[in-house]
């Protein structure tokens, strides 16, 4: 019998309700002292499955747990809290959940207080934390994707009651601004600009677990931008289920094309943003991505299938025409746009002619990158009703069929790539050789090359010399060391002493009197040294010392004293980094 207390269940009927209107409200979480002493030398880990919007919600859970005093640990036995947010969006990702839940069960021998937590998108399905909860007794906590916010107040009735809790809500969702944050990626950073989905593909859950659309006040999301770009971010990646229907919600007529441009006039080096649905793409967001060079010329668009009657049943909104349309219209305006894509395989009562048009879309796009998926019915969404008539080894053959016709349109565009010269990104050393580094292209292609380590998180030019297909080998273009002074150039240029110096520098150029002073003082010293051992030397020392009194006690030299000191502390700081 599970010792869990539940507060609320996930209903999808209320999941489904999408009244309009969410509201703003501010984050106001209260750790409490007995939340405080608890994490008090207690470790946290938090272990992720999904999609980016996931890998965002394990930065604002972590911001929670670090602010209550938790600290970060990557080993999971000795971590006293686990957290593991989950993805509803196909069976094997959950099957992975629950090999991840019984790998806990020892920390609960190991440590009596050990919390192990579970929430995200599987928590909002029907029955799943009913039948968690039964399957591993141990689990201490059970939230979903709209009460993250709550996690300190959760927690600190787990720590006062010693029991366990679910709380699930099912509600249209609202917008939680000001979230607490600890960014995974020092270089790379995930910004929501909206939540939820309206579109309601009939395969899909994440309108149910996700909760209505609703877009991020356009001032919110520059604000968190320009900080970014400020803390030296190379890339943002703008994310919502589906950017292109941004600001719908506040009929105005604000739209995605005006966050992406506000966005790229920040300045940040590397913009990008995910997912887009054809349906919601215009015109004047492609006009937009082909005005800023700073926008990577990369567009993921999902297709689904290729048949104009299995898009009809999936719900999607557009015909293979419309959808082929808008790639001729991309590589009009941008002919080496990049373009990726999700393609679902096998959907209930999918013919061999359907299928095979999945197959010549394909063809004819020649994606740079595919994920290929088999259809998962999700209890709850329209398409788990439908009766299907393909078998399972149909699907599988023709997943299989699909991987090679995926996998030609890659090695059509990564072999165009060897003998070229890209900007890379560098993410740091690979994870087989320290010597080695890896970073992605505009195009998002994989390249490996040689280099230094410090190189990570600098946009280096690499000349690609082999061709992997999913990965290129590359030869490293510019001078290490001329990248990192230049790059460190950059950031002094930033720092409150160096823009402080060359301030009270420029007032010291600039103080006529001063500067008589100094010339005055240098003849007075030359005088006084010609002056030693005759009668006039006492006469000559009494007119250099006040010389000296006057350039010492002018408050231009004083800053400019004080200012170079503060420099050489920064240099030295920055050494220690380098070293
Ligand atoms: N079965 C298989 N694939 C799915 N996707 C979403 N729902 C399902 C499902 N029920 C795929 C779609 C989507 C991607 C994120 O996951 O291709 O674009
Ligand atoms: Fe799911 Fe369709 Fe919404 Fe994408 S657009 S999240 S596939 S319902």
């Amino acid at each position: 019998m599970s010792r869990c207390q539940i507060i609320s269940l996930p209903d999808l009927t209320k999941a489904r309700n999408r009244q309009d209107g969410a509201s703003i409200k501010y984050d106001e979480a209260v750790y409490s002292e007995a939340l405080k002493q608890f994490a008090n030398g207690r470790k946290y880990l938090v272990k992720t499955f999904g999609c980016q919007g996931n890998v965002r919600d394990e930065e604002i859970i972590s911001g929670y747990l670090e602010k209550a005093g938790f600290t970060k640990t990557s080993d999971e036995k000795e971590a006293n809290l686990v957290i593991i947010n989950t993805c509803a969006v196909r069976e094997n990702a959950e099957d992975k959940v629950y090999g991840e839940i019984g790998k806990f069960k020892g920390n609960t021998k190991a440590d009596k207080n050990f919390i192990l937590g579970v929430c995200g998108c599987m928590m909002q399905e029907e029955k799943k934390a009913e039948s968690l909860i039964k399957t591993y007794p141990f689990i201490k906590l059970i939230f979903g994707t709209h009460n993250i916010a709550d996690l300190p107040s959760m927690l600190d009735r787990i720590i006062s009651s010693g029991h366990g809790l679910v709380d699930v809500i099912s509600y249209p969702g609202d917008v939680i601004e000001n979230l607490p944050s600890i960014r995974l990626d020092p270089y790379k950073a995930f910004v929501n600009i909206s939540y939820g989905c309206d579109k309601f593909c009939t395969y899909c859950i994440v309108p149910y677990t996700r909760g209505r659309e609703r877009s991020r006040p356009l001032q919110s999301i520059l604000d968190e931008c320009r900080k970014l770009v400020e803390d030296g971010y190379q890339e943002i990646t703008l994310l919502g289920q589906n950017v292109n229907s941004y600001g719908k919600d506040f009929h105005d007529g604000t739209n995605f094309a005006t966050v992406l441009e506000e966005v790229a006039k920040l300045g940040i080096p590397r913009l990008r943003f995910t997912t887009s649905h054809p349906w919601d793409f215009s015109l004047d967001m492609l006009d937009v991505i082909a005005k800023y060079p700073n926008i990577m010329k990369c567009i993921h668009l999902p297709v689904q299938s290729g048949s104009t009657a299995v898009l009809r049943q999936m719900g999607r909104r557009y015909t293979r025409e419309q959808y082929l349309e808008l790639v001729k219209a991309i590589r009009e305006r941008m002919p080496g746009c990049a373009i990726t894509t999700d393609i679902i395989v096998g959907f209930p009562n999918e013919t061999e002619e359907q299928f095979a048009e999945t197959l010549t879309l394909c063809e004819e796009v020649k994606y740079d990158a595919a994920f290929t998926f088999i259809y998962s019915p999700r209890a709850g969404t329209p398409a788990a009703k439908m009766v299907d008539n393909v078998s399972d080894e149909v699907k599988h053959e023709r997943f299989n069929r699909l991987l090679k016709v995926v996998e030609a349109g890659v090695i059509y565009h990564s072999s165009q790539m060897v003998g070229k010269v890209y900007d890379v990104l560098v993410d740091g050393p690979s994870k087989k050789n320290e010597d080695i580094l890896c970073g992605y292209t505009e195009s998002n292609k994989l390249v490996n090359f040689p280099g230094p380590s410090y190189l990570k998180g600098h946009i280096v030019k690499v000349k690609i010399v082999e061709d992997h297909a999913f990965s290129m080998l590359g030869e490293l273009q510019d001078d290490p060391v001329e990248v990192l002074l230049k790059s460190a150039k950059g950031k002094l240029a930033k720092e409150p002493a160096y823009i402080e110096y060359l301030a009270a520098k420029k007032a010291y150029e600039e103080d006529a009197e001063l500067q008589a002073n100094l010339k005055a003082k240098e003849a007075a010293q030359k005088a006084l040294a010609l002056s030693m051992g005759t009668d006039e030397y006492d006469a000559k020392k009494a007119a250099f010392a006040a010389l000296s009194e006057l350039v010492e006690n002018n408050p231009n030299y004083i800053n400019l004293v004080s200012a170079t000191a503060d420099l050489r502390a920064l240099f030295v700081e920055m050494k220690a980094i380098l070293q």
